[in-house]
This record gives C-alpha cells, sequence and structure tokens, in this order.
C-alpha cells in the first residue's frame, strides 16, 4: 500500500499542494502551525475513518472557502488507483472515479495506521481505551467480530437494566439464567479472539520493541480477563465454562450494584517494559516508544493478514525519543511507506534513503 501522489485543495490552511511522496520514509518537518498535522489528518481521510483529532467535516474546509478536496493515487492490490473525497457540506467519495455511496467504501481498500501525541492515552489512561484498540483491529482482520462485540454490549445492557429491575420486581430473577448463558458465550468468544489477537500482536511489538531500545529493554503484552485465570492454551468453550461459573459466583455482587462485573468489558491489556508496567513505571519515553511499538506491531499483523502493509502516520512523535530510537525508527522500518512529521529537521541526518518536505504556512517544498 502506498501512495504516489496526494493533491489538497482549500484542506483546513492548504490552499493548493501537490505532493509525490516516496515509497519509504517521507519526512515532512517545520514550525509549529504550518500545517503539518493536516497533511497527515488528509492523508488518514482516505481509508475511510474519521478524522483522528475528532474534527467535524466542516472544520477540514479552508476559512473562508466552500469546498475541500482530498485527491489521491495509490497502488494497491497490485494495480494504480485512484480516491477523490470532496467536503462541501457533505462529504462525497470517488473510488477508481467511481461515485461512492459513502467514504467507508474506502476502507479495507486503502488501509492507513496512525500515531499522534493524543494517541499516549493507550498507556497512560485506563483500559477501556486499550479494549477499544484491540477491537478496532480485530474488526479490520476479522469482521464478523463486529457483530459479535455489538451483541455483546446489547445483552450487557439488557442484563444491568435487569438487574436493577429484580430489586422491585424479585420473581424477574428466574429470568436472570438466561441472560447469564447468553453473556457467557459472546464473552467467551470475545475473550478467546482477543486473547488470539495479543498474542500476534506480542510478537510483533516485542520485535519492534527490541530494536527501538537497541535490545536494551523487553516489551510484554498479556490480556488480562478481569476476575478469571484463562491460559493461551485454552480454547472457546474453556472460557465461557469459566466465565459463566464467574458470573454465577459474582450474581449477589451484580445484584447489589446494578451491573455486571466479570466478562471482556472489564478486561485489560498489560503492556510491560522488564516485566514492570509501562503505565505506572514507564518514563516518557518508554511510553512513547511503547504506542509506538503496538502501532507499528498493528501495522503489521493487518499488512500480513490482508496481505498489504498499511501506510504508517507518525505525527510529532520523534522528540521524545532519543537518538538511537529515531535512527531505529528512520532505518528499520523497511516495507512500509512511512510519513512523519517533526519540527527538526536534525533529527534526519542519518536518513538512509527517504524524501524530505519542508511545510511552510501550508505550503510544501521537496528539498
Ligand atoms: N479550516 C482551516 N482553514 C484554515 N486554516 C486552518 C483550518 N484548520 C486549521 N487551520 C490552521 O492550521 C494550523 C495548524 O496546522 P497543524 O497541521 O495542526 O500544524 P502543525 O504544523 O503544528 O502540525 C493552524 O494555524 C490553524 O489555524
Ligand atoms: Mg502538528
Amino acid at each position: 500500500m502506498r501512495i504516489s501522489r496526494l493533491n489538497l485543495e482549500n484542506f483546513r490552511n492548504m490552499e493548493s499542494l501537490s505532493v509525490f511522496p516516496c515509497e519509504t520514509v517521507n519526512i515532512i518537518y517545520g514550525d509549529n502551525a504550518q500545517g503539518k498535522t493536516n497533511l497527515l489528518e488528509a492523508v488518514w481521510l482516505l481509508s475511510g475513518a474519521k478524522s483522528f483529532r475528532g474534527a467535524k467535516d466542516a472544520d477540514f474546509v479552508r476559512f473562508g472557502e466552500s469546498r475541500a478536496v482530498i485527491e489521491s493515487e495509490f497502488f494497491c492490490d497490485g494495480r494504480q488507483q485512484t480516491s477523490k473525497i470532496q467536503i462541501e457540506g457533505k462529504k462525497t467519495a470517488w473510488l477508481n472515479d467511481i461515485k461512492k455511496d459513502s467514504v467507508t467504501a474506502f476502507a479495507g481498500i486503502f488501509t492507513a495506521v496512525v500515531f499522534s501525541p493524543s494517541h499516549l492515552s493507550l498507556v497512560k489512561d485506563g483500559p477501556a481505551g486499550r479494549r477499544k484498540f484491540l477491537d478496532t483491529s480485530i474488526c479490520q482482520i476479522t469482521p464478523r467480530y463486529i457483530g459479535i462485540i455489538s451483541q455483546y454490549q446489547r445483552i450487557l445492557l439488557q442484563r444491568n437494566t435487569l438487574l436493577k429491575d429484580i430489586s422491585y420486581a424479585p420473581p424477574l430473577l428466574d429470568t436472570l439464567d438466561i441472560w447469564d448463558e447468553k453473556l457467557a458465550a459472546l464473552g467467551g468468544a470475545i475473550i478467546r479472539m482477543r486473547m488470539e489477537y495479543t498474542r500476534r500482536l506480542q510478537k510483533e511489538a516485542a520485535d519492534i520493541y527490541k530494536g527501538i531500545s537497541m535490545e536494551r529493554e523487553t516489551f510484554s503484552l498479556s490480556y488480562r480477563p478481569f476476575g478469571m485465570d484463562v491460559s493461551q492454551g485454552q480454547n472457546q468453550e474453556e472460557i465461557t465454562a469459566q466465565l459463566k461459573e464467574k458470573i454465577a459466583q459474582n450474581r449477589s455482587e451484580d445484584l447489589r450494584s446494578g451491573s455486571t462485573g466479570i466478562g471482556p468489558h472489564r478486561d485489560d491489556l498489560e503492556i510491560t517494559i522488564n516485566g514492570r508496567s509501562v503505565r505506572a513505571f514507564g518514563s516518557q519515553g518508554q511510553q512513547r516508544s511503547s504506542v509506538l511499538a503496538l502501532k507499528l506491531a498493528e501495522s503489521r499483523c493487518i499488512g500480513d493478514i490482508l496481505g498489504e502493509r498499511p501506510v504508517i502516520l507518525l505525527d510529532d512523535v520523534m522528540s521524545e525519543l532519543d537518538q538511537s530510537r529515531r535512527e531505529y525508527l528512520l532505518n528499520h522500518l523497511t516495507g512500509s511507506q512511512i510519513f512523519i512529521t517533526c519540527c527538526d529537521k536534525g533529527y534526519f541526518s542519518r536518513l538512509e534513503q527517504g524524501r524530505v518536505f519542508k511545510m511552510e504556512k501550508g505550503r510544501l517544498e521537496q528539498e
């Protein structure tokens, strides 16, 4: 997967911009507020996803203008393809000159992985973000997972409502078993799939982190089912049976609290360096390197399964990394097209291959 040409028209602060990126590393440097992140955001939108900055469609259109256009030529599936997004009130999308109902038509065709400073929450904040990270990746790889997750959430909601209703309508207690059964079956499937994906991710992330840290630190990932004791070798039936038992054991507590205390909605992904939690003990640089390793591992996993490596977008990640980590990043990420933004051009003195661009007031110049 690689972009060979990108044209922007009235996208954010870029009036008219045309760029021919190389197949390997593309560096975009410049002072603050010049449009570097805006450029990555435009590339990201081509994957059919929403802005990684939480922006609304109208925010993309250059102040004072009414229409923004993102146009690209990219190489995917063994051939040159084109895509176009026009934002004028609403978004309109074309793939290979054929108009599509929505930009989601680009999903799975143009794939990208993005890491911006806000993604640090993946290691810094609570488990919800980590569960979402796992779920989003698994959905791209195994589309039937989308249905399993939404069914689980629906049943969880219904069970929680029932738990509250039982307090004033005790006979309803008889119906709880049915919900427990359904919840355990779906929950068991989710835990099994998340564990399997974590196993794949762990292998790649550990390898990448080893490189980033010059083999000085050991990175590890493990999926932690809340209140359960599950080993990697256990199959879905065994996990489901255990989950069912734990839900039963926790029933009186659930009735008291009016919510479900055990299940994959409470699970976490534990991230450690040299055996210690990155969240609790990691330095700023280690936390940043961990998210980087996770994101790059995600791109490898998706690439291995879909047969094409996603484009990697790294926004402002260089400043917290020391020289050796930066060098690894610049020169050891072969096989993917990468876009990296940063302020200091000095970081790239040892770039072995790649292209350097300067961004100034929404204008891009190749050096
Ligand atoms: N819709 C828009 N029209 C014009 N300028 C915009 C728009 N949205 C953002 N900007 C400008 O883009 C600049 C920020 O660009 P950004 O890519 O975040 O900078 P950086 O180079 O630091 O990554 C700000 O000056 C902001 O005012
Ligand atoms: Mg920026």
